[in-house]
């Protein structure tokens, strides 16, 4: 039989757990990411111990000093990392007290259950500001990239249809929106991830009486007002996973908006569209064809969206037939969240930089925005100034449209008799509608693909992502 683990089986066990069993039910070869926040975790309950005066101050100084060595070896990779001893928490505890006596007095009033749900929030609460901050990088990469190419007006589509004519700027600035909201989400998140659910035992709290408030504080859950946030129900903090769950949600969208992005991208870099020019360090080749530059950092942002959605998936799915309160099953969380967290972080990355390294083909692009067509909308507009109801309108370009196609040519090239054989109301200036530069120069509103709209608002977004 396998050497039993001196925390968590003295006692009860006969015997260690089958190689197997130890191999199935280990988690430590993935939760030592954890290894920070554990003995952060640590030290402030500690901290407490000694407070209530369940710890001497000498105990307390060992425990500390035993920590932070410990801490060094993970740091330097010379910790021994032991399967055998299941996970993260046992580890590092069965460490301290194999070199500290007092570290035996570390777990009062604690349990791995509360102890992991801790260690997950802190984590996460790191992750999620680290998120934050790439997710701002990749709004200034969009930005930058609308204001290098600030006159490039490119055919918005509908159905993937031209549509009307857009600054190539404004069509990026709607995913720094997109991305605005994400961000906006996962700060709503940080808010129910930052409350302590130390103290909460394995599920019914303690008999001793922990100061879970001091241990709150040390470890910054606290509101914006500095008062501290601690879980008001100990069955509910050590068996519920929300504010993963919340976290891979939020995520999940955003991986759903980076998807569409990178879409925009893939298209756009085909020789079909050919609107952009993604620099080479950002595309790979084909092993075959010694033609093919393919947008493969595009497609993998596409593609990864899917593991995101996924995790999210298997989340809930592991959460819905749990009864109270900590079950095993809640170590299948881990993983589920730290690649979720991992993909996200690296998809917003690579993205940026390939933004920054990309360009438009302003030819290109003028040639496909000089569609007459996507202007048909402004004629209709024209006619509804002179008095004709819209549906009529609308019905009158529909068809010149027509009419047009029939002589082959485009709608601008129409002649004003041309013009006047279908709607009286035309005149000698309904020409002047199909002047680009003008047409954009008239989209006034808020929100609108304007001139001047989107000047405001690439200086709006200049600000808010310096
Ligand atoms: N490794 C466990 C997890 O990730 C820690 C909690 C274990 N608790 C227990 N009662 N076995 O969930």
């Amino acid at each position: 039989m396998k050497k039993t683990s001196p925390v968590s089986r003295s006692g009860r066990f006969a015997s260690g757990p089958a190689t197997a069993v130890a191999q199935f039910t280990e988690s430590i070869s993935f939760d030592r990411r954890l290894w920070r926040h554990d003995i952060a975790g640590s030290m402030a309950h500690a901290t407490m111990l000694r407070k209530i005066g369940c710890l001497t101050q000498r105990e307390l100084r060992a425990i500390i000093q035993g920590l932070d060595a410990i801490a060094k070896e993970i740091q330097q990779g010379k910790f021994r990392w032991q399967a055998e001893l299941e996970d993260v928490h046992m580890n590092i505890e069965a460490a301290l007290t194999s070199r500290v006596p007092a570290g035996a007095k570390l777990h009062t009033g604690r349990s791995r259950n509360d102890q992991v749900a801790l260690d997950m929030r802190l984590w996460l609460r790191e992750q999620i500001v680290g998120l934050q901050k790439e997710i701002r990088l990749l709004q200034r990469a969009l930005v930058e990239f609308g204001e290098r190419e600030r006159a490039v007006v490119i055919p918005g589509y509908t159905h993937l249809q031209r549509a009307q004519p857009v600054y190539l700027a404004h069509h990026l600035l709607a995913y720094v929106e997109m991305l605005a909201r994400d961000s906006q989400r996962l700060q709503e998140c940080f808010a129910r991830v930052n409350v302590c659910p130390l103290g909460s035992g394995a599920l019914a709290g303690s008999t001793l009486p922990l100061d879970r408030e001091l241990v709150a504080d040390l470890l910054g859950f606290v509101d914006a007002r500095g008062r501290p946030q601690v879980t008001q129900n100990s069955m509910d903090a050590v068996s519920d996973r929300d504010f993963a769950v919340e976290f891979c949600s939020s995520a999940a969208l955003l991986a759903v908006h980076l998807s569409r992005l990178a879409e925009d991208l893939i298209l756009w870099s085909s020789s079909e569209f050919n609107f952009i020019r993604i620099a080479d360090a950002y595309t790979t080749g084909s092993s075959l064809m010694p033609q093919k530059k393919n947008p493969d950092v595009a497609e993998l942002m596409r593609g990864k969206s899917g593991r995101v959605i996924g995790n999210l998936v298997a989340l809930l799915t592991l959460l819905k037939g749990l009864p109270m309160t900590y079950n095993r099953d809640l170590q299948e969380d881990k993983e589920r969240l730290f690649d979720t967290v991992d993909t996200v972080r690296a998809t917003v990355r690579l993205c940026a930089a390939m933004l920054q390294n990309t360009m438009a083909n302003r030819d290109a692009c003028r040639a496909a925005a000089s569609d007459s067509a996507l202007l048909a909308t402004d004629l209709a507009d024209y006619l509804v100034q002179k008095g004709l109801p819209f549906r009529q309108a609308h019905h009158a370009v529909g068809a010149l449209v027509a009419l047009a196609e029939r002589l082959g040519k485009p709608l601008n090239r129409l002649t004003l008799p041309e013009l006047r054989s279908v709607e009286k109301k035309f005149g000698a200036d309904a020409s002047k509608v199909f002047d680009l530069k003008a047409a954009l120069a008239r989209r006034q509103l808020t929100g609108a693909p304007g001139t001047k709209e989107v000047r405001k608002q690439l200086d709006r977004w200049k600000k808010l992502t310096r």
